[in-house]
């Protein structure tokens, strides 16, 4: 794990090249181009940032984007490192607190999901109004960066009530009737679900099950980042149909979904 000191040098290398930022977003599957969307963008280059990991997973560029969007300034993550691919969660969650120090305060995370709410259907785009911790373990285990927060920080209002009103609303103003809310379950992978799991998560009260996500809440939560979570429902989870899962549909119905899913997040950023 790095030190604070390595953190903030890691964060100096990227403001040196690119710029600080306000608002963070890190791209799910399938949504790295909307980078293009990105005014006066400049972007460096995972393996050139200092102390950074670089992306292994397919579908994942690993280019970190800043530019103007709106007025605003934002910055982009095309490509995040999942626990799956081997890294550790402190790795994981390294660009959160990187944005963190460079001047971030809203953190939009995005990720294609499995819906296990049986209303759901591949293309619904859910925000996320809470998240269960399944994994077993936590990004924020071992000594606490008191820099960053406390040690046992609040997850009360782990995703943000104004900014899920204001997504939800912007959803409406474009009459986009697949925006629905929904808690998200994070599972380990890199395999699929089993449909036993699947009804076990349901039971739990999850609407949707996937592999990312919430070690970044965590530890954006540790430091008083304000969280919008988004999640592209690719395929009904494991069970829902006899079909079974794979990857390219995923990242089909994602690539097909990401024209919605941008305008979602654009009419949002727009009026934040
Ligand atoms: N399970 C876990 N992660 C996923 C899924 C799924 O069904 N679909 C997309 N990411």
């Amino acid at each position: 794990m790095l030190t604070y000191e390595q953190m903030r040098q890691t964060a100096q290398a990227i403001r040196d090249t690119v710029g600080g930022a306000d608002i963070g977003v890190v791209l799910g599957s399938g949504l790295g181009d909307y980078v293009e969307a990105l005014e006066n963008a400049r972007y460096i280059d995972y393996k050139d940032i200092p102390n950074f990991p670089v992306s292994t997973a397919p579908g994942h560029a690993g280019r970190w984007w800043t530019g103007t969007l709106h007025g605003k300034r934002v910055c982009m993550m095309q490509g995040r490192f999942h626990a799956y691919e081997g890294y550790g969660l402190d790795e994981v969650t390294l660009p959160v607190r990187i944005m963190k120090l460079l001047g971030v305060q809203t953190l939009i995370l995005t990720n294609a999901a499995g819906g296990v709410n049986l209303t759901f259907r591949p293309g619904t785009l859910m925000i996320l109004t809470d998240c269960i911790n399944f994994s077993g373990k936590n990004p924020l285990t071992g000594p606490n960066l008191d820099e960053f927060g406390p040690r046992f920080p609040d997850m009360t209002h782990a995703y943000d009530r104004e900014l899920i009103d204001l997504c939800q609303r912007q959803a409406d103003a474009l009459g986009m009737d697949c925006v629905r809310q929904g808690v998200y379950m994070w599972f380990n992978g890199p395999c699929y679900e089993t449909p036993a799991e699947i009804r076990l998560a349901r039971v739990c009260g999850a609407d949707a099950v996937g592999m990312s996500t919430v070690p970044e809440t965590i530890v954006a939560r540790h430091c008083g980042l304000r969280v919008l979570g988004v999640s592209c429902i690719t395929n009904m989870a494991a069970g829902v149909t006899d079909a079974a899962l794979n990857h390219q549909e995923v990242m089909d119905v994602a690539n097909r979904t990401k024209a919605a899913f941008r305008s979602l997040l654009d009419a949002t950023i727009a009026t934040m």
